[in-house]
């Protein structure tokens, strides 16, 4: 029975307006889940990325920094925004950058539902572990108002929980069906049909597991011959 629910495609339990609770509560701790299960995932998200210096760089759902740190130190020149709905993983995030040198950043509370940020202006977006939290039916908003944002060339960079494709990676989604909150109220997902269908190429999508905990790394970039809406 456990078996079955396990590996099946739940959606999200949490609604988003209990999630800033979530992650004001989660965010003195949150780092510690990080360096266990994330670290992975974070570097190969980096590297592609490929940051060239000057840069205009968004980072949606920057929680407590642990990305946006190593964005902002290899974009000195550019610029770097981070959003995020939760001011208890901003405040870790603010504390983060403030011992980064000759850093330039903005760091602000904000929703990926209507990001305050020009169209076209962006060349690369990171967003890591958001959507895993994110109802599928809204998903469709979040992804539109990327794509607004990004410049036609511009890199949408992606991490998210995904389904394990082994049977102990499982575990996770069974702690989620049992108790969505102590996954921070995420579960697996794989993006890649929700970003074709809402006009973006897929160039990658790889799987990494860390300390049994299983992410997706995707690359992709507008689709400027997708139909217009
Ligand atoms: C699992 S944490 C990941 C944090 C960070 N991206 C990382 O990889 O360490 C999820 C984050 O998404 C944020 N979040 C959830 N929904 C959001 C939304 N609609 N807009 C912006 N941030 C959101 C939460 O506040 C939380 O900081």
């Amino acid at each position: 029975m456990f078996r079955r629910r396990a590996t099946q495609v739940q959606d999200a339990c949490v609604p988003q307006h209990k999630i800033i609770a979530v992650y004001d509560k989660l965010a003195p701790v949150y780092d510690i889940w990080g360096a266990l299960t994330e670290t992975k995932a974070r570097s190969r998200a980096l590297e592609l990325a490929s940051i060239d210096d000057g840069s205009a760089i968004l980072e949606v759902a920057v929680g407590t920094g642990l990305t946006f740190a190593e964005l902002v130190k290899q974009n000195p020149t550019g610029t770097n925004i981070g959003i995020d709905i939760s001011t208890g993983m901003l405040d870790k995030a603010k504390a983060r950058l403030k011992k980064v040198e000759n850093a330039t950043y903005q760091l602000e509370t904000g929703s990926a539902f209507k990001l305050n940020i020009e169209s076209h202006s962006v060349d690369i977006l990171m967003n890591n572990y958001m959507f895993d939290l994110i109802a599928f039916k809204e998903m469709p908003v979040i992804l539109n108002e990327f794509k607004r944002v990004l410049k036609h060339d511009g890199r949408l960079i992606l991490v998210n929980m995904t389904q394990g494709e082994s049977r102990f990676s499982r575990m996770y989604e069974l702690i989620y069906h049992l108790s969505p909150k102590l996954m921070g109220g995420c579960r697996g997902v794989t993006l890649t049909d929700e970003l074709i269908a809402s006009g973006f190429k897929v160039e990658t999508r790889e799987y990494i597991q860390q300390m049994l905990f299983p992410s997706e790394v995707i690359l992709a970039r507008p689709n400027n011959r997708a139909p217009l809406e």
